[in-house]
């Protein structure tokens, strides 16, 4: 046990306090509300993506689904919004009197432009002398912006991103950190342009396109603009899977920092992209459900689980899980397992025995009203009936020699 470990992290020279930001989202739609996530604890923030003023936003009438499961109210949000309406000068003011009440705290301008080299040029020149410590490109956002050139349109292609990330390097006077789609076929190889092109930092992932329901009475999709809708951005617990990937790809394929996003909801969410290489992480969706608060909990929890295992710091575990990330071809054969019920915990519920006949290898011997044991000469150890057990370490598996 470590009394009190440092949470402190160094990112592309910058000093975090934590490593908790919130991302460019409706959470750091103003200066006034960074500043209050600022009071709240947070180590940073990234503005709602900016463009320049001539290029129109449309907000649309409504913008938001979910999707619930079993006794979760949301596991996946979707959003078609689009970027930030307010005026550049607007944001630049605000940018100024955010870093002058809160100098130490971390305030990365998000930019999004067609792709035009001159227009990032511009929007990276201005935003960066208004005083952020740092910039995001938004090469990622997955609707809307992609039919007009941008977002994810710029994030899909590798000379894009090549030429996009120069033209905002040339121009800014702060590090520049490339913000990336989960919507390609591989991610890693986005993250290798941006690296090629002098980006100094990645982001992952922005939302992942999908259809997040369909109103089975009325026939519309949803969220439902005049009784139509598009595909939009899912975001929530239900992406981190997807974004944790996408974080493990970049660590693996570039030498650059990697800011991970998305589904973090809680500190375990946060250690565990912090273990798959990530060196910092971004919130947004749990934050415009439960408030700008959770990030105590946030710090406390993270504080708590270096100080119980008796690391001294953030350092201690960055990337931890990456060496033990392989090719498939590479897991090893010969471990082999079968599982094993503990008749003295089992309830008899035959959860596994339903599983394991219709889903796996009926290998579940089950009787009403005796515990649930195991053929270990059918068991194929696919591990199915481990996970729909409801009780803790009833249904485990053992090691067996071939
Ligand atoms: C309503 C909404 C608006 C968003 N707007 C932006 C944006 O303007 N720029 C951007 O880079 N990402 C935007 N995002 C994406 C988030 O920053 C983040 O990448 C994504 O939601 C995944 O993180 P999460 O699961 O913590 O929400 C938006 C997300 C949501 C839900």
């Amino acid at each position: 046990m470590v009394s009190k470990p440092d949470i402190t992290v160094k990112f592309c020279k910058l000093e975090l306090e934590n490593p908790f930001l919130l991302s460019s989202a409706p959470p750091t739609c103003t200066g006034e509300m960074i500043m209050r996530a600022f009071e709240e604890g947070w180590a940073g923030a990234v503005t709602k993506t900016i463009k320049p003023d001539k290029t129109p936003v449309y907000d649309l009438d409504n913008r938001f689904g979910i999707m619930g499961f079993e006794d979760k109210q949301m596991i996946l949000f979707e959003n078609i919004e689009e970027v930030t309406k307010r005026p550049v000068g607007t944001w630049v003011k605000e940018i100024k009197e955010v870093k002058k009440k809160f100098p130490d705290k971390i305030l990365i301008g998000s930019l999004m432009a067609e792709p035009k080299e001159e227009d990032w040029e511009e929007l990276a020149r201005t935003i960066s002398e208004a005083g952020v410590d740092m910039l995001e490109l938004n090469l990622g956002c997955p609707h809307g912006m992609p039919e007009r050139g941008m977002g994810a349109f710029c994030g899909q292609r590798p000379d894009l991103i090549d030429r996009l990330t120069r033209a905002a390097k040339r121009t800014s006077s702060v590090p520049v950190m490339v913000k990336l789609t989960p919507n390609v076929t591989d991610i890693a190889l986005m993250a290798q342009s941006a690296e090629k092109a002098g980006a100094d930092a990645i982001s992952a992932i922005n939302t992942v396109l999908g259809l997040i329901g369909i109103n089975i009475d009325t026939f519309e999709p949803m969220p439902t603009v005049d009784g139509k809708s598009t595909f939009g951005g899912m975001s929530g617990p239900g992406v981190k899977p997807i974004g944790q990937r996408c974080v493990a790809q970049i660590a693996q394929a570039t030498n650059i920092p990697v800011s991970g996003i998305g589904g973090v909801t809680t500190w375990r969410d946060a250690v565990e992209y912090l273990l798959v290489g990530a060196n910092n992480v971004q919130v947004c969706t749990a934050v415009m459900w439960r408030g700008y608060r959770i990030v105590a909990d946030m710090i406390d929890g993270l504080t708590n689980y270096l100080s119980d295992r008796g690391f001294s710091s953030v350092k201690d575990i960055a990337g931890k899980t990456l060496p033990k990330l392989t090719a498939w071809g590479k897991l090893n054969k010969d471990y082999e397992v079968v599982a094993t019920i503990n008749k003295d915990l089992c309830i008899k519920c035959g959860l596994c025995y339903v599983a394991c006949r219709d889903g796996g290898y009926q290998a579940i011997k089950f009787e009403q009203g005796k515990a649930a044991e195991v053929d270990e000469e059918k068991c194929d150890a696919c591990a199915l009936c481990t996970l729909i057990c409801p009780v803790p370490n009833c249904t485990t598996w053992k090691r067996v020699k071939k």
